[in-house]
């Protein structure tokens, strides 16, 4: 049935479909009891600024490198639900910027924003906190050697490999399980965090304030698929609902909570492509 749906779904236009799957998702989001949620940890928007972010400082040349040395394990095209090109730079400035100790992707899938957050980390320079500091967490066993996930999205290797050729995989803890349960069990704390899974609302709205109590003090939260007032981000364009949703519900039980998209990035979100905009939003403190 659930195949069956899908099908349909991929045979509407994007403006019919964004409505359907907003309002099936606002459905399932009223069903959710009201969370409480605890914004202290966050910065607020005014202690950020967007232009620092991605200054340059010097680090082209070494983003170049980067770049290139990644591209030798990881066919460097966009991939089919992976982040962007646009997206991976942006994950490794942000690291390379904040050079947070302990780090919690959730949304592993195929590795292109888990490469790119080890490779920064790697430059850091925090050498005293063994062993891991990138935890990935997925719902599925993304390193699977059986099912092999990643061939369907076009990579050649598990990202496991792809850490290991990189010399990165010391750094890297990879964790099959829901966000929920691993937010809800989890004992460390992380300093930055960045949720790339465009899960539906009913999840996002109830994995945000487990996150904010994972976070540490002035950490970051940063949301993929994040789309302002739930419109596209460019005509004709396709939305996941489910973040600017959760956070919508939160704001309206009165929490201070507020969405800060981070685009347009400095460079383009495809090689060769014009478009600058991006989906990625830190959450802040009003
Ligand atoms: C958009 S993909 C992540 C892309 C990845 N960051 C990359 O760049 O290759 C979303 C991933 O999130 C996983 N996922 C979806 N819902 C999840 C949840 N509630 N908890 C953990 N993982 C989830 C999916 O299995 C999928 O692999």
């Amino acid at each position: 049935m659930k195949v069956i749906k899908r099908m349909v779904r991929r045979l509407l236009p994007a403006p019919v479909d964004n409505v359907v799957r907003r309002a099936l998702q606002v459905r399932r989001l009223s069903r959710v009891p009201a969370q409480a949620a605890d914004v202290s940890r966050l910065p607020k928007a005014e202690e950020i600024s967007l232009l620092e972010l991605f200054e340059d400082d010097g680090i082209a040349d070494e983003w170049d490198r980067t770049r290139r040395q990644v591209g030798e394990v990881f066919e460097y095209e966009n991939k089919w639900q992976a982040v962007d090109t646009g997206v991976r730079r942006a994950l490794w400035y942000l690291v390379r910027r904040w050079k947070p100790r302990r780090v919690l992707e959730i949304g592993t899938l195929v590795g292109a924003s888990t490469l790119h957050i080890a490779m920064a980390l790697k430059t850091c320079g925090h050498v005293d906190t063994p062993p891991s500091r990138l935890v990935t967490v997925d719902l599925n066993d993304v390193n699977d050697p059986v099912r092999r996930p990643w061939k369907r999205h076009r990579v050649s290797a598990s990202p496991q490999e792809m850490l290991a050729r990189l010399d990165c995989a010391n750094l890297v803890e990879f964790v099959v399980a829901s966000s929920l349960d691993y937010l809800a069990g989890r004992e460390a704390e992380f300093d930055f965090v960045f949720v790339d899974h465009a899960a539906s609302a009913d999840v996002v709205y109830r994995e945000i304030p487990l996150a904010l109590t994972a976070l540490c003090p002035g950490g970051h939260l940063l949301m993929h698929a994040y789309y302002p007032d739930g419109k596209p981000l460019h005509p004709g364009g396709v939305v996941a609902p489910g973040p600017h949703l959760a956070v919508r519900r939160l704001r309206r039980q009165g929490v201070g909570l507020a969405g800060l998209p981070l685009g347009p990035l400095p460079w383009p979100t495809e090689i060769g492509s014009s478009n600058h905009i991006t989906s990625l939003a830190l959450l802040v403190r009003e």
